[in-house]
């Protein structure tokens, strides 16, 4: 669900007319709606409100810091995978106790900083991050809290570039090395063995995988008891899937329920992950029309944003609704909605039936709020698109749209060519 809705034939974002924000700001323009946002949060969180448990607002999904700080307003905790991420967050007002650091390739330095924190803890994803982290904190004096993100070889029955929890993916630490890892962890006082994590893919559409993975942890979990130590957090990611086009992935109560049941009476703080969830359909790309042209073999509509705004269609072929900012009556026509960039991979959406459009025309790509701007490039040179929150009848731009002296703020001409 959203509150991205048609009144008298034009689309709002809950009260404020799309196109009036477009006029004060531009396209391409990505539209957020708060009152969305905040929804998905707090039914996913109330879900699991019988258990304790944390959710951890996976940042890469959205890493607005106007989106951040909403969501700590809501009490969302944190899962970042990167010091820059770890940065976003604070500034967002997002508690370090709430923030736990996932991903394969964590540098001392980010270590550090995390350390410094005082974040909850560490997802740690191989033998040697473990032994640098043990060695970051010796150095730093700081315990360093951590999980070991065990690699369930779990098929999520997704798009293979966004599977994680199969073993020909880089992610987590197979299972048979887990417990050899916790055991290594106490020749090092200053690791603080804190709980057990897996993630096993994003956009999953149905519930087994994820029952799986979560019984292969629970396995997992009650051996490393057995050895003594006593994990609190038991962290099972993110990754359930919404809405594109007709997928119909598990509603947050059959995914809390079928996750509780397995959960009953084990003596943990759930941990959860989810991005997508909260901020995919909450969020829109909107993007004027530039030309139309046709050939022999097909219609073409060229629009202002293109694949450095929007990569998924290009990445992963995915399927972003496409809808005119003002309703249109008449015949449909099947068309290639493509971006200005010098590729033949820049499309927003291929063969697609839409209304007949002209130049100037505004359309909406919906469900952008998840991996849109935050997976956007200058590709081309082009200035990446602006942002806005919408708040009721309010909107805030919440990042200016780059500029082309943007582009070049960083680079420089060696002396020997002026
Ligand atoms: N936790 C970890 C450790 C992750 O790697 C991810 C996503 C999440 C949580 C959040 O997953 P979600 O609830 O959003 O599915 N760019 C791709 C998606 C990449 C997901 C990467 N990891 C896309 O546009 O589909």
């Amino acid at each position: 669900m959203h509150y991205f809705i048609y009144h008298a034939g034009e689309l709002y974002c809950e009260e404020v007319p799309v196109k009036k924000i477009v006029e004060k700001c531009g396209t391409p323009l990505y539209i957020y709606s708060g009152k969305t946002i905040r929804r998905h949060f707090k039914v996913f969180d109330s879900v699991f409100s019988e258990i304790e448990h944390l959710t951890c607002y996976s940042v890469k999904a959205n890493s607005n810091i106007g989106v951040l700080a909403l969501l700590a307003r809501e009490g969302s905790g944190a899962d970042i995978v990167s010091g820059g991420e770890l940065y976003r967050a604070l500034k967002a007002g997002i508690p370090p106790q709430k923030i736990v650091f996932s991903g394969v390739g964590k540098t001392p330095a980010e270590m550090e900083a995390a350390l410094k924190a005082g974040i909850l803890m560490f997802n740690v994803e191989s033998l040697e991050e473990l032994e640098v982290l043990g060695e970051v904190a010796k150095t730093l004096k700081i315990k360093a809290p951590f999980a070991i993100r065990a690699n369930p070889n779990v098929d999520p029955k997704t798009h293979p570039y966004i599977s994680t929890g199969l073993s020909k993916n880089k992610f987590g630490i197979p299972e048979e090395e887990v417990i050899p890892a916790y055991l290594k962890a106490k020749e090092n006082p200053y690791l603080l063995p804190l709980g057990l994590d897996a993630h096993i893919g994003s956009q999953l559409t149905t519930i087994s995988p994820f029952i799986d993975a979560l019984r292969r942890l629970k396995a997992l979990w009650e051996e490393i008891s057995s050895f003594g130590f006593e994990l609190k957090y038991f962290d099972i990611g993110g990754g359930l899937g919404i809405v594109y086009d007709q997928e119909e992935p598990p509603l947050p109560e059959e995914y809390s329920s079928a996750i509780l049941k397995e959960l009953k009476g084990l003596p943990i703080t759930l941990l959860l992950e989810p991005g997508r969830l909260i901020v995919g359909n909450a969020g829109i790309l909107v993007t004027k029309v530039l030309y139309t042209k046709a050939n022999r073999e097909k219609k073409f509509v060229i629009v202002d944003a293109a694949m450095n705004d929007l990569i998924r269609p290009a990445l992963y072929q995915a399927y972003h609704k496409i809808v005119p900012v003002e309703e249109k009556e008449g015949e449909e026509v099947v068309v290639d909605i493509v971006g200005p960039i010098c590729e033949s991979g820049d499309f927003l959406a291929k063969e697609r039936k839409i209304p007949q459009v002209k130049r100037g025309d505004l359309l909406a790509v919906m469900s952008a709020g998840a991996y849109g701007f935050v997976m956007s490039s200058n590709y081309n040179s082009r200035p990446r698109a602006a942002e806005v929150l919408v708040e009721g009848d309010q909107f805030f731009l919440v990042r200016q749209r780059e500029t082309v002296e943007d582009l070049i703020s960083l680079e420089a001409i060696p002396p020997l060519y002026l």
